[in-house]
């Protein structure tokens, strides 16, 4: 579904900046309906990595397809969630969950208020982001890519934000919305418990420039309890101990 192929990326600078090879290299396939969580260092280039594989951003060097088509452009079936919510302001929660989609007819309109729904967002509709608690606000940008139908969600620390409950409440919704609409999902993180908890594959990067230092299955995402399992903290421990060692 989605593959990277020796990508390579480096900001050009001027101005004072100095040219900054942020990607060094990296290859990863991610079969459809799969989950990878990249996890690295602070400022290694995840968020790029993203950017590129939204198609909001081209590389220096190497390439990505999705769905066997060379990424140039963004895509409808693929939606990037960032750091922040990307919400407009100005619009409703209405607004903002539709905004983007061409609502041709009864179908994307019937799409927009059932992704609301399963996000419980339902009664929310005609209030702006200022009004909205930022749990209420992540789950805005979920129905956003929900309603839109994406084949690909991408996301980038969507959740670091929020308080230890809302987060994890959130996370819950995220995966069984993963599991009941299969789409394919990469989320980028520094939080370790959130990789093991997202990722059927985690793939740690190296500090920048980054690249792939190792890549662990983790088969049991998206099991009953797995977030209670001695299993889960096995592999946060695992995990950490790469990243530290
Ligand atoms: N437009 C730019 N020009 C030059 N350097 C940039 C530009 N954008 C980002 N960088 C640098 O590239 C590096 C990677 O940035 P990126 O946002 O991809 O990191 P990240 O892994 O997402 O970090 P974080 O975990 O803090 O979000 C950083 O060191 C950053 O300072
Ligand atoms: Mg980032």
């Amino acid at each position: 579904m989605i593959e990277v192929d020796d990508l390579a990326l480096t900001y050009p600078g001027g101005n004072d900046i100095p040219e900054t090879q942020v990607i060094d290299g990296i290859d990863l396939n991610v079969e459809a309906g799969k989950s990878v969580a990249v996890i690295g260092p602070s400022g290694c280039g995840k968020s790029s990595l993203l950017y590129i594989l939204a198609g909001l951003m081209k590389p220096t060097a190497g390439q990505v397809t999705i769905a066997e088509e060379p990424v140039n452009r963004p895509r409808p079936d693929v939606a990037l969630i960032l750091q922040d919510t990307g919400l407009l302001p100005w619009k409703t929660v209405w607004q903002n969950a539709i905004f983007g989609l061409t609502l041709k007819g009864p179908m994307s309109l019937k799409q927009s208020k059932r992704a609301l729904k399963e996000l419980g967002l339902k009664g929310m509709e005609h209030r702006y982001p200022s009004q909205l608690s930022g749990g209420e606000k992540k789950r805005v940008g979920l129905a956003r890519a929900l309603a839109q139908n994406a084949q690909v969600l991408l996301m980038d620390e969507p959740l670091a934000a929020l308080d230890t409950l809302t987060k994890e409440h959130t996370q819950n919704l995220i995966l069984a919305l993963w599991k009941k609409h299969e789409f394919t999902l990469v989320l980028v993180t520094h939080d370790i418990e959130e990789a093991v908890f997202f990722g059927q594959r985690i793939v740690a990067l190296s500090k920048r420039p980054a690249s792939i230092v190792d890549e662990i299955d983790n088969p049991d995402v998206g099991e009953e309890a797995y977030r209670q399992s001695s299993e889960f903290f096995r592999k946060v421990r695992q995990i950490r101990a790469l990243l530290t060692s």
